[in-house]
């Protein structure tokens, strides 16, 4: 196992206990981080890019009706033995590679999803007393760095709690959480607020936070509080605010594009770019795009 410092991020909760009502029916009875981006669910991507950044314990912070999380992540043993019989090597490398090392994923259920915030503080007894990450699975990020590992190797010089963030256009500010910055273009801005979708008017910025955060373990104390903010939700945003000033907070404008797939264009758009990224795969979306795009107006 690495050494470990106060600054080391070894740990990820992965919250997946939310009901994805935005991409019903799909999600009536299944996952919505087991909804497939070309051939991997969402939570696999998750759990890659973690393994990418050093992480070494995750946390899932599950629901009913998530068993499918967990078995994607065991062994399947009657699926690989006839994949094995059939001489399917590389079919069985598909199944088996990604698995973090035995014992190295944690689950916990959060037993009324009752916000971001709430499923993380679900996490606390597992979460370590220093930083460590959080990734919500459905905000799928296409970089040649992944983006929790560019975001741990901005940790390491700055310290504090870091978010990932990017520009949104002003109209769609009451989607996002917005930080209020004095350095606004700066590469890792200082934040110095945080409002939970604001409207256009009142967005102190167009800066939003993604699905990707490095937290101190204080933001417990806060999340401890259960109070509740935009949605009538517990927010993670809120609990994060009142770490500003007590500890130091940055945002960090990442590399690579982010794709929201809790939403249908969001996902549609993931499988599209993800597809063209991949060169086994190019040509053949290439000639699809153009097959359909010839039938536009
Ligand atoms: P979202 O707000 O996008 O997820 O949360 P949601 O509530 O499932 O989706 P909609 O808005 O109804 O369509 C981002 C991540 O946080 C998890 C979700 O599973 C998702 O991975 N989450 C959300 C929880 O684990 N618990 C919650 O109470 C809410």
């Amino acid at each position: 196992m690495a050494t470990t410092s106060t600054h080391q991020v070894r740990t990820a909760v992965l919250p997946v206990a939310g009901f994805g009502t935005r991409f019903l029916p799909a999600t009536k009875a299944m996952a919505k981080e087991m909804l497939t981006v070309v051939d991997k669910p969402l939570i696999q991507y998750a759990v890659e890019e973690a393994l990418a950044a050093g992480i070494e314990r995750f946390v899932l912070v599950t629901g009913r009706g998530k068993q499918a999380i967990e078995d994607h992540f065991d062994l399947a043993y009657e699926l690989t033995a006839t994949l094995k019989a059939r001489g399917k090597d590389a079919a069985v490398a598909e199944i088996t590679d990604f698995l973090p090392p035995p014992g190295a994923i944690h689950y916990v259920r959060q037993r009324e999803a009752l916000g971001l915030g709430h499923a993380v503080w679900c996490a606390r007894e597992l979460a370590g007393d220093g930083p460590f990450a959080v990734i919500s699975p459905d905000d799928l990020v296409l970089a040649e760095t992944p983006c929790l590992k560019q975001m741990v190797e901005a940790h390491a010089a700055l310290g504090g709690n870091l978010v990932g963030v990017m520009d949104v256009p002003r109209e769609q500010t009451d989607r996002y959480g917005i930080l209020s910055t004095p350095n606004e273009s700066d590469r890792t801005p200082t934040v110095e607020g945080l409002v939970e979708k604001p409207t256009p008017a009142e967005a102190p910025s167009t800066l939003s936070i993604i699905g990707r955060y490095i937290l101190m373990p204080e933001v417990f104390e806060a999340l401890g509080q259960h109070e509740r903010g935009a949605g009538n939700e517990i927010q993670l945003t809120d609990a994060m605010a009142k770490l500003i000033g007590r500890q130091p907070f940055h945002g960090l404008r990442f590399e690579g594009e982010r794709f929201d797939c809790g939403t249908k264009d969001g996902w549609l758009s993931a499988n599209i770019a993800f597809s063209l990224a991949d060169p086994d795969r190019r040509a053949a979306t290439e000639a699809t795009l153009r097959r359909f795009a010839a039938n536009l107006d």
